[in-house]
């Protein structure tokens, strides 16, 4: 026998009022409720664990349910709990299994057996799913704000550093000057996608689950327009044994989680690479970087690297929810209350990402001096010189493979191709004869005009059409 004790107690005394203990002779065993009880994390859902409550009470009262007399006081006595725990003067503290259980038991001190009525025609199997997706709807409109308002730090950006050219990097290797808005601009079209799949993801969770009762639906006559109404649902949910077993309005969001995640991690690597003494192009503000404890002349990109080192974690409740439902079979399992936890961490880690680099950005500046320092050393423009021969008649196969030989004369001759002049060029071969204007970084930039490209004119617009936008 083990030694280990087991603690029990009687199902309905103490503080722990459990909402099935009427066909048990004891508590469960201390293991069942470590493993078990949730309040610890999903007293988060109180607010709206409780609105979903007064919606579903309001419904019975006017579908003579129960009577209006009691509906009305639960209503009231739920309304005032709402006040009292934005005001802290009530804490949602105890013994209870969940937040459910912990509402209802302290209702039903509070009012007696009207609050004991409340759990009519539901089940914690359409409470749990109504409260999770009302919470989830509200968290993601705060969390929208916050990637607009990066999407605006980054325009702000683009808008003063709109005429550095910069390296345009692939493979990490210096390819071809580019405006470093249009690379900046780049990241407002990844969080523009990402607010555009949350937003795309809560029209379709925003349906109500109360109604589905256990599994089966209840056997009263309801109204779910009403309750859906109430919530500011768009419809109610179409088939109960789905809308009980269904986590999928979780899985679809932590999957945009995780996409927002990747996109702030890599714009966070590029803030290290920019902020690196390599670089040398970005100059980290003060509220947004960190010394060393031992080297005095550090700066470093810590919010930027914990938004990288973060992206993870984001991914992994990605992984970890869809490994919860795989194998679930219809309808509820107990399982599905791991769908909780992986998601508020998503939601405080990808708030905290997004937020510190939006400081980053806005309180960092970037130095157009190492930007044109960056421009020299990478033959970033070889390619135009090939395009220049295509305006001569040359294929542009053939034409790669001359001006390879050209960036060869001048790696031997230990300069970077900006560094020759046409006449030094055409003396390789005499089709560059005048090719000056593919010597130069801003005429090169320019030349690419046409939409998505990075011509001034180009990155103008879209810097307008963001402004507007965002405005
Ligand atoms: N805490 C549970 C969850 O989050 C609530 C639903 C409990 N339902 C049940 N049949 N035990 O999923």
């Amino acid at each position: 026998m083990s030694a280990r004790k087991t603690t029990r107690r009687s199902a309905g005394g103490g503080r722990r009022a459990v909402l099935w203990g009427g066909r048990f002779g004891g508590g469960p065993a201390e293991s069942l409720r470590r493993i078990g009880d949730s309040l610890h994390f999903d007293r988060r859902l109180v607010d709206q664990d409780l609105r979903g409550s007064i919606a579903h009470a309001r419904m019975l009262g006017a579908c003579k349910i129960i009577a209006a007399s009691d509906a009305r006081k639960i209503v009231r006595e739920l309304a005032r709990m709402r006040r009292q725990i934005a005001k802290g003067e009530l804490v949602v503290t105890g013994d209870d299994e969940d937040v459910h259980s912990w509402i209802e038991r302290t209702l039903t001190a509070r009012i007696g057996d009207a609050g004991a009525k409340l759990h009519t025609a539901r089940s914690r199997n359409d409470q749990v799913a109504t409260a999770f997706r009302l919470w989830l709807r509200e968290e993601t409109a705060g969390l929208d704000a916050s990637v607009a308002a990066l999407m605006d730090a980054l325009v702000l950006q683009a808008q003063e550093v709109l005429g550095v050219i910069v390296p345009a990097y692939t493979h990490l290797q210096r390819g071809q000057p580019t405006l470093l808005s249009h690379q900046l601009l780049a990241y407002v079209e990844m969080l523009s996608r990402d607010r555009a799949r949350f937003a795309d993801q809560v029209a379709r969770m925003n349906e109500c689950p109360l109604g589905a009762g256990a599994a089966t639906g209840v056997p009263y006559d309801i109204d779910r327009g009403a309750t859906a109404r109430e919530l500011g649902f768009s419809r109610h949910t179409a088939n109960s044994m789905d809308t009980v077993a269904d986590r999928d309005f979780a899985a679809e969001w932590l999957a945009a989680a995780a996409i927002l995640a990747v996109h702030v991690s890599r714009l966070a690597e590029d803030v290290c690479l920019w902020a690196s003494s390599e670089w040398g192009l970005l100059a980290l503000g003060d509220a947004v970087s960190t010394g060393s404890s031992i080297m005095p002349q550090k700066r470093n990109p810590d919010g930027a690297e914990l938004a990288r080192g973060k992206t993870g974690r984001v991914v992994g409740h990605l992984t970890a929810l869809l490994t919860t439902m795989k194998g679930l079979p219809l309808t509820y399992d107990r399982d599905l209350q791991e769908d909780k936890e992986g998601v508020f961490d998503a939601l405080d880690t990808v708030f905290a990402c997004v937020d510190v680099m939006n400081d980053t950005i806005r309180h960092s500046r970037f130095r157009p001096q190492a930007a044109a320092r960056l421009l020299t050393g990478g033959h970033l423009l070889a390619t135009e010189l090939a395009d220049f021969l295509v305006g001569r008649g040359v294929p542009f196969r053939h034409a790669h493979e001359v001006v390879g030989e050209v960036v060869r004369a001048a790696e031997a001759r230990g300069v970077d191709l900006s560094e020759l002049s046409a006449a030094d060029i055409a003396a390789l071969d005499e089709r560059f004869a005048g090719c000056e204007s593919a010597l130069d970084f801003a005429a090169a930039v320019n030349r690419r005009d046409h939409v998505g490209g990075t011509a001034t004119r180009r990155v103008r617009t879209a810097l307008r059409t963001w402004r507007r936008r965002l405005g």
